[in-house]
C-alpha cells in the first residue's frame, strides 16, 4: 500500500551544494524538475525551493530501479555523495554547476499526475492562459520567475518592518470589518449575522484607525494591512491587495517624505543591493502636468512637453524622445489608439531613423507645424492640439508609455519621484459636486485657507505621491487635526450636518479630546514589488492573486453561499 510514512530526511538544501562540498554524504529532498537518460545513466535535475542539482544514477547503483519509475514532479529524497563533475561537464550558468550528487538510494514520498501546465519549459509557459495558471496557481509558484517574485516581496516587508521598526515605530493591526472609509472605491460588504440589515464594510484603507492611534498617543504607527477595493481589477489594481501603511505624530510634510525617502534607500540597498540617490526630485501637481503631461511621470527618460504654439484658449504642445526613429511602423496605430480617449483637435508625430529616413502624419495639425521642431537622426516629435490640459494629458500618456518601448531605459533603472500640492477638491462629473482628490482627511495648505470658501478648485492640499518608473507606489498627506476644518471640509463636500455625525461623527469627536498634528503614507506594496520585480502586472507579485474578472478560477470564489448562512440572512432576500 502506498504509505505516508518516509525515512530520508534532508541534511542539505539543492541549490546550497558548491565543490567544498565534494566528498560530503547528503540527503535531499525535492521535486523532479526534469528527467533524462543518457545510454544507461539517468540525470535527474532535483529541485526544492533552494535551487536545482543534478543527480546522476547509474545501473550499478542501488537507486537505479527506483529512478527508472520516476517522472517530472515526483517528491523525492535522494542519498548520496557529492562529487566534482568533470570538466567537460562543468555547467557555469547553474549555481551548482561544479558539482553533481551520485545516488545510492532514492525514496519516493509522493507521486504526480502529468502536469496540466507546462512548468519546465518558459516559452510554453510564455502562451499558456492566465485562467490556466490561476487554476493551478500552486504549479505556477514553482517556477523560478514567480517563485522569486514572492521571495522578493518577503524580503522587501521584511526590510521596510526591520526600518520602521528601527525608527521607533510600532506595529499595530485594525480592524477589516469596519465602516466606510472614502477612498474613492466601490466598498465591499459584509451582512451581518448578529445585526439584521446591517453591513460591515471591509476596510478600503486603515486611514481612519491609524489617525485615532495618533489621537491615542502612539506616536509613530505601521502596519502591513490589507486593502478591500470593489473595483475592476487592471494590471496595476486588484480587488484586495496590501498596504504598507504609516502615520506619524508631530511632523510636518518634510519628515514624512524625508523618512520615506530613508525607507526606500535601505530596502533598495538590502533588497537589490542597489544605491538610491537622495533626495528623490519634486514637482508640484501643477508642475509635472505642465512639464511631463501626468502626474505619475516616468523620469528614466527626461523628455519634457514644451509649447510650440499658442493662440487664444488652444495650444500646440509636443515631447521629443530618443529611439521613437525606430517606431516608425507603430508609431501612427500607437497615437491613434490613445487619442480615442481625448477631446483633441489634432494631433501627430515625426521620426528621423538611422541613415535620415522619415515618416510623420498628422491629424488636425498643420504638416508645417509638424516640422517646427528639429531632429536628430534616431528621435522624434509627438504633437497634439487641443485645450491645455487635454493636449499635455494625451502627451503624457504617450510619453510614458513609447518611453518604455523606445529602448531607451537601462535595466534596473529605478527612478522615484515625489508628486505635492495636489489640488484638494475636483469635481464629480456625475454629481458636479466637489469630491476630494486624495481623501476628505488630507489637509489643505494653511495659507490657502482663506480660498476655502471662495475657490475651493484653487486650495492645494499638503499632500504628496511616490511615483516610480511611472507608476504611483505611495501616497499620503498631512492631516487635518481640528474639527472646525474637517466639518468644512465636509460641508464643502456636500455633507449635512446629520450626514457628518452619522458617519464621521467618531472622528469629529475625536478631534476635540486632543488630537495631535500628524500625517503619514501608504506605499501600495504590490505596485512597488511588481515595479523592483521588472513585472508589469501586480498579478505576478501576488502569491493568489484574482483574475481580471474580480474571480479565483482555483477554489472558485466568488461561489453561492451555503443555505444554512442565507438562514440567518433572511432579510438580505427581503431587501
Ligand atoms: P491611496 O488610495 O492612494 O491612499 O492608496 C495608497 C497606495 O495603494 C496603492 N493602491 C493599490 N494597489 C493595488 N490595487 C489597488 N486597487 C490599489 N489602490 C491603491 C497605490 C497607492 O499609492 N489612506 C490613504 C493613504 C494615506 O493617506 O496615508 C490611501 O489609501 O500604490
Amino acid at each position: 500500500m502506498d504509505s505516508i510514512s518516509w525515512r530520508l530526511k534532508r541534511t542539505y538544501k539543492c541549490g546550497e551544494l558548491r565543490s567544498k562540498d565534494a566528498g560530503k554524504e547528503v540527503i535531499l529532498n525535492g521535486w523532479v524538475h526534469s528527467i533524462r537518460k543518457v545510454g544507461r545513466v539517468i540525470f535527474i535535475l532535483l529541485r526544492d525551493r533552494s535551487g536545482i542539482v543534478q543527480v546522476v544514477v547509474t545501473p550499478k547503483s542501488q537507486a537505479f530501479p527506483a529512478a527508472k519509475e520516476l517522472d517530472r514532479e515526483f517528491v523525492i529524497a535522494v542519498k548520496g555523495e557529492v562529487r566534482l563533475r568533470p570538466k567537460n561537464q562543468v555547467n557555469p550558468d547553474m549555481p551548482t554547476g561544479e558539482i553533481e550528487v551520485a545516488a545510492h538510494e532514492i525514496e519516493v514520498l509522493n507521486e504526480s499526475k502529468p502536469l496540466p501546465l507546462p512548468i519546465w519549459d518558459e516559452s510554453l509557459m510564455s502562451t499558456t492562459s492566465e485562467a490556466n495558471r490561476l487554476r493551478y496557481r500552486y504549479l505556477d509558484l514553482r517556477r523560478e520567475k514567480v517563485k522569486n517574485n514572492i521571495l522578493l516581496r518577503a524580503k522587501v516587508v521584511k526590510a521596510m518592518r526591520d526600518f520602521y521598526t528601527s525608527k521607533g515605530f510600532i506595529e499595530v493591526e485594525t480592524p477589516y470589518l469596519g465602516r466606510s472609509t472614502p477612498e474613492g472605491a466601490r466598498d465591499f460588504l459584509v451582512p451581518s449575522r448578529l445585526h439584521p440589515r446591517k453591513f460591515y464594510a471591509l476596510t478600503q484603507s486603515p486611514q481612519l484607525f491609524k489617525q485615532l492611534l495618533m489621537v491615542a498617543g502612539l506616536e509613530k504607527y505601521f502596519q502591513v494591512a490589507r486593502c478591500f477595493r470593489d473595483e475592476d481589477p487592471r494590471a496595476d489594481r486588484q480587488p484586495e491587495f496590501t498596504q504598507f501603511d504609516m502615520e506619524i505624530s508631530f511632523v510636518t510634510r518634510e519628515d514624512v517624505m524625508s523618512v520615506v525617502e530613508e525607507s526606500m534607500k535601505y530596502v533598495f540597498r538590502e533588497v537589490l543591493n542597489i544605491d538610491l540617490p537622495t533626495p528623490f526630485p519634486r514637482f508640484t501637481y501643477e508642475e509635472a502636468i505642465e512639464r511631463f503631461g501626468t502626474d505619475k511621470p516616468d523620469l528614466r527618460f527626461p523628455s519634457e512637453l514644451h509649447t510650440l504654439l499658442e493662440d487664444g484658449r488652444l495650444y500646440l504642445r509636443y515631447f521629443k524622445m530618443k529611439g521613437l526613429g525606430k517606431m516608425c511602423g507603430t508609431l501612427q496605430s500607437k497615437l491613434k489608439e490613445a487619442a480615442k480617449n481625448f477631446s483633441l483637435k489634432g494631433y501627430g508625430f515625426r521620426a528621423v531613423d538611422l541613415g535620415s529616413k522619415e515618416c510623420s502624419e498628422a491629424m488636425g495639425v498643420l504638416p508645417e507645424d509638424v516640422k517646427g521642431v528639429e531632429l536628430e537622426e534616431g528621435e522624434g516629435v509627438v504633437f497634439a492640439y487641443g485645450d491645455f490640459a487635454t493636449a499635455s494629458q494625451f502627451l503624457g500618456v504617450l510619453r510614458n508609455a513609447l518611453g518604455r518601448e523606445a529602448g531607451i531605459v537601462k535595466r534596473n533603472q529605478y527612478s522615484f519621484v515625489w508628486v505635492t500640492d495636489f489640488p484638494l477638491f475636483e469635481v464629480d462629473e456625475e454629481t458636479g459636486r466637489l469630491i476630494s482628490k486624495h481623501h476628505p482627511f488630507t489637509s489643505p495648505r494653511p495659507e490657502d485657507i482663506p480660498l476655502l470658501d471662495k475657490e475651493p478648485l484653487k486650495v492645494k492640499a499638503l499632500s504628496y505621491d511616490l511615483v516610480l518608473n511611472g507608476y504611483e507606489v505611495a501616497g499620503g498627506s498631512i492631516r487635518i487635526h481640528k474639527r472646525w476644518l474637517q466639518e468644512k471640509m465636509f460641508s464643502l463636500m456636500g455633507l449635512s450636518k446629520e450626514e457628518m455625525i452619522d458617519r464621521y461623527g467618531f472622528l469629529l469627536e475625536a478631534l476635540e479630546f486632543g488630537a495631535p498634528p500628524h500625517g503619514g503614507i501608504a506605499f501600495g506594496l504590490d505596485r512597488l514589488v511588481a515595479v523592483m520585480a521588472g513585472e508589469d502586472s501586480i498579478r505576478d507579485v501576488i502569491a493568489f492573486p484574482k483574475n481580471k474578472e474580480m474571480a479565483d478560477p482555483m477554489t472558485g470564489s466568488p461561489a453561492e453561499a451555503p443555505p444554512e448562512y442565507l438562514k440567518d440572512l433572511t432579510w438580505l432576500k427581503l431587501t
